[in-house]
Formats: C-alpha cells, sequence, structure tokens
C-alpha cells in the first residue's frame, strides 16, 4: 500500500465509523414510526449569528438547534428554510409556512398577527458604530447615518429616537447587508439585538467597531412564530417547556453561548 493510499483507507474507516454511528442513532429513533412525522414548513432569515446563519448551505445557528429538540420533543420534522424575512411574515400570515423561527421578537403589534411561543431568549437592542464615530448614548444617533433590518425592532428602536420615514434611517433586506452597509461606510452605526451585535464584533476583529446599549431600550423576548390559530403553538409550547425542564435548553445554549442561561428570567417573561 503506498502511504497516501494507505491514508485515505483510514479516512474512509473512521468516516464509515462515523456514518454507522449516525445511522445507528437515527435508526433507535425511527423504530416508533418516525417515517410518518410530519414536517413542518419553517422560515428564516439566516444571516443573523449566532441565531440563524448559513453553514456549508445549511442553516445553521442556536435557533436551528433549539427548534430540532423541541420538534423532536413534539414529534414533528421541520424543513428550515432560508427564505428571508419578509417571506417568512408573509408566508406565515398566508399559511404557506407553519413557523417562523428567526429571533423573531415578540411584540404586542405582532401578536395581533401572529402566535407566538413561550419566550425563549431575552434580548435587547444594540448600537453597532465605527469607532471614530461620536456615539456614547442612544440619544446620539441622532444626525447619524444609521442602518437597520428593515421590519424589525432595530428599525423600531431607531425610528423612536430619530422618528419614522426619517431619511437618515436606511433599511436593509438583511441583517448581512445592514453589517455590510456599516463596513463600507454607507452608515455611521446600526441597530440591531444584542448577541447579533456582539458576535459580529467578535467575529470581525478587524472591523473598527463599538458597541452600546442604553437603559431606554427595553429588554425584548424571542418566540418561535406560527399563523394565528395554529394548532402547533400549544404543542411546541409544551415541548419547549420540557427542554427547560430536563436540561437540553440550558445545554443548547451554552453551546452557542458559552455561559448558563438565566432561566428565572425567562420563566418570568412567560407570566
Ligand atoms: N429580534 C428582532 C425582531 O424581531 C430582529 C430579528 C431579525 N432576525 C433575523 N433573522 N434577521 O424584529
Amino acid at each position: 500500500m503506498t502511504y497516501l493510499f494507505k491514508k485515505a483507507a483510514v479516512a474512509m474507516a473512521a468516516s464509515c465509523a462515523l456514518l454507522l454511528a449516525a445511522c445507528g442513532g437515527g435508526q433507535e429513533e425511527s423504530g416508533a414510526g418516525s417515517e410518518d412525522k410530519k414536517v413542518l414548513n419553517v422560515g428564516t432569515e439566516a444571516t443573523f449569528a449566532p441565531f440563524e446563519f448559513m453553514d456549508k448551505g445549511e442553516v445553521s445557528g442556536f435557533d436551528v438547534d433549539l427548534l430540532n429538540a423541541a420538534a423532536e420533543e413534539a414529534g414533528y420534522e421541520v424543513d428550515i428554510q432560508n427564505t428571508g424575512w419578509d417571506a417568512m411574515l408573509a408566508g406565515l400570515q398566508s399559511g404557506q409556512l407553519d413557523i417562523g423561527m428567526s429571533g423573531i421578537t415578540i411584540t404586542d403589534e405582532r401578536k395581533e398577527t401572529y402566535d407566538f411561543s413561550v419566550p425563549y431568549f431575552e434580548s435587547v437592542t444594540m448600537i453597532v458604530y465605527k469607532e471614530g464615530t461620536n456615539i456614547a448614548a442612544a440619544e446620539d444617533l441622532k444626525g447619524k447615518k444609521v442602518g437597520v433590518q428593515n421590519g424589525t425592532t432595530g428599525q423600531f428602536a431607531a425610528e423612536s429616537i430619530i422618528g419614522q420615514n426619517n431619511s437618515s434611517i436606511s433599511k436593509y433586506e438583511t441583517a448581512a447587508l445592514m453589517f455590510q452597509a456599516l463596513q463600507s461606510g454607507d452608515v455611521e452605526a446600526v441597530v440591531t439585538d444584542i448577541a447579533v451585535a456582539l458576535e459580529y464584533e467578535k467575529s470581525n476583529p478587524d472591523a473598527g467597531v463599538k458597541t452600546i446599549t442604553d437603559d431606554q431600550f427595553a429588554p425584548e423576548y424571542y418566540g418561535i412564530a406560527f399563523p394565528k390559530g395554529s394548532e402547533y403553538k400549544p404543542e411546541f409550547d409544551e415541548a419547549l417547556n420540557t427542554l427547560y425542564e430536563n436540561g437540553t435548553y440550558a445545554e443548547i445554549y451554552k453551546k452557542w453561548f458559552e455561559e448558563e442561561p438565566d432561566m428565572e428570567t425567562l420563566k418570568q417573561a412567560a407570566q
């Protein structure tokens, strides 16, 4: 055997072992008739790391892990598609989508149009700005060129300071386009969710950005979104509560955020 061939053989043996392990796991689960598990259609906007982002052609992230665990618990399979934000919301309204999982903040206004699960993540608005821009508090967004993702709570927060339909606010279809605008200098600051802002700062150490939040931004909570009246909402609520109780939620949380979740705050938010 040549050296290279040997190496290839070893690698093949290793991946076969992995494959077998994977198959074994799958079979165990499918024993109880997983073949006829109903597949739910899920939409997302997958430029929102660490919640959802594209990784080797697959949607990956905290939301994906959590939704998969909840679906498994509730007895469903999920097909998560990167539909984009607006199409996701439209798909929920038309009933073409069963679920929206996209770091979606539960708001009173949205509750008129969609149903939401119990809260699964606490967030707050954060401003990301180019170093050297004079921003020490939310009020300093006034007079600056500000980027937001269209139709998100970041937009609403920016508008609450600068005013609605102010031409200094540029709205982008995805979170990625919003960050690109910051990078290229089209805007001086962007307004988004804390975990996404911190993730961007961390994974772009050369971008020269700084982050701040402000007391005037109220805590918000993410929920899984459903069409109004969805039969799946109660089932996913139950599933989430099970994942909160049995430690699965904490495990997923630690995987992505490298710290323990604050379960008390989540429970209180559910009241
Ligand atoms: N939490 C914010 C909202 O609900 C932003 C969500 C954006 N999500 C995304 N996947 N781009 O408005």
